[in-house]
């Protein structure tokens, strides 16, 4: 290759302008994602992406676009894409520059992978019941799991969780420690007021507060966090939608078709602010006779009319069962009590549901080796990605 002049910084960086973040809808140049490039004599170039999360799971996605386009460059022979992530200060900066007020995750919130708001437009359908559940039946999965409870007014997760009001530690770098039980991480409000005290937050209070749930608890590296919201469609849906438009809503529903009514208006709401809606969960589902014989005490076929509507999955049906209160008053969630229960399995079913829905986690592979080749690489060819 004698003569043959390689490509400067620039032109590697404008090549590197095709390369797309598909969440943020701009090239990685213009994100100020691309930390380092260096280029070798031989034509060998290691690039240095830098991405919003650790577990960012569109790094193929950006390891096989940077690959293909330095690889298109002539006398390119090899090149080695390797990440890291960006900090907090360069994603504040990013953020402003996107002008978004939220979005990215900083600090405490950057290792959880997936949020999930579980919601309904009216009270007492059984959102916080499945979401302590669905949070358990994930752990039990495997899954590392967090429960914000951001139900400040009715809090009622502490004791689905049969935990008390008790203060939750604080670390030494003065971040709040979630409680754990049954291998789930909680977060309540009910643990820094007097039992049965009126909480009244309302606009700015209540907006920073839910900003401290999710800044100042140390949440750690999550696979799930699940976010038991109050009912209706109010303030706390606004504020936790600012706070993370990356999250999805899970609505629940019972099988009548008013409930439906009530579900949509809060699908629409999830529209509004621009969250996905991941499926629908119908609750309240029927009732089984110990003698067999089946009820549908509140109807019947809202839950997947509603899903069909909205063209999301229904996720589950979950049938009334004497347990799975009685187990929410005793405070271990039922999916870990007693697995023949109808309502259990329904449970397990609409977690299992949930993992399959959310984006794989892909291997983590610090500096990816690009196969080399032999002499330049002729124009135009792609680079075989390895591993
Ligand atoms: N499938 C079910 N079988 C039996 N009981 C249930 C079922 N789902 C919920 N419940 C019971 O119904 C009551 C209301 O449930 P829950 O508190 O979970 O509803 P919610 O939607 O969170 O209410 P709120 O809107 O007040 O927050 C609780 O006593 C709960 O134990
Ligand atoms: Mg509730």
């Amino acid at each position: 290759m004698d003569g043959m002049a390689l490509p400067t910084r620039d032109e590697i960086l404008k090549a590197l302008e095709a390369v797309i973040d598909p969440e943020l809808r701009e090239n990685i140049v213009e994100l100020g994602m691309v930390r380092r490039i260096d280029v070798e004599g031989d034509g060998r170039v290691a690039v240095t992406v830098s991405l919003t999360t650790p577990g960012c799971p569109i790094r193929n996605h950006f390891q096989t676009g940077v690959a293909n386009a330095i690889g298109a460059l002539e006398g390119i022979t090899k090149v080695d894409v390797s990440f890291d992530v960006l900090t907090d200060q360069e994603k504040s900066n990013l953020q402003r520059k996107l002008g978004r007020g939220g979005g990215l995750p900083t600090g405490a919130l950057a290792q959880v992978q997936n949020v999930v708001c579980v919601g309904s437009g009216k009270g007492g359908v059984g959102k916080s019941t499945l979401t302590a559940n669905l949070a358990a039946a994930l752990a039990a999965e495997g899954k590392k799991v967090g429960v914000l409870d951001a139900d400040v007014w009715g809090y009622s997760i502490p004791r689905m969780f049969g935990l008390g009001s008790d203060r939750p530690p604080v670390s030494p770098q003065r971040k709040i420690l979630p409680l754990e039980s049954h291998g789930v991480k909680v977060m309540s409000i009910g643990f820094f007021v007097e039992e049965d005290s009126a909480v009244v937050w309302r606009g700015p209070m209540l907006h920073k507060a839910l900003t401290q749930f999710l800044e100042d608890v140390e949440w750690g590296e999550l696979d799930f966090l699940l976010v038991d919201l109050p009912p209706g469609t109010g303030d706390v849906s606004m504020t936790l939608a600012q706070l993370l438009p990356d999250a999805k809503f899970l609505l629940v529903t019972t099988p009548q078709p008013t409930a439906q009514k009530v579900a949509r208006r809060a699908a629409e709401m999830a529209h509004k602010v621009s969250l996905d809606i991941a499926g629908v969960v119908e609750n309240m589902s029927g009732f089984t006779t110990p003698s067999g014989e089946r009820f549908a005490i509140f109807g019947e076929g809202g839950g997947q009319e509603l899903a069909d509507e909205l063209d999301v999955p229904l996720l589950g049906k979950v049938p009334l069962t004497m347990p799975l209160r009685a187990q929410a008053d005793a405070g271990t969630p039922l999916v870990l009590e007693d697995q023949a229960d109808p309502a259990a399995q329904a449970l397990h079913h609409t977690a299992r549901g949930l993992i399959a829905l959310m984006p794989v986690e892909l291997p983590t592979l610090g500096v990816t080796q690009v196969t080399p080749v032999e002499g330049p690489a002729p124009t135009g060819m792609t680079l075989p990605m390895a591993g």
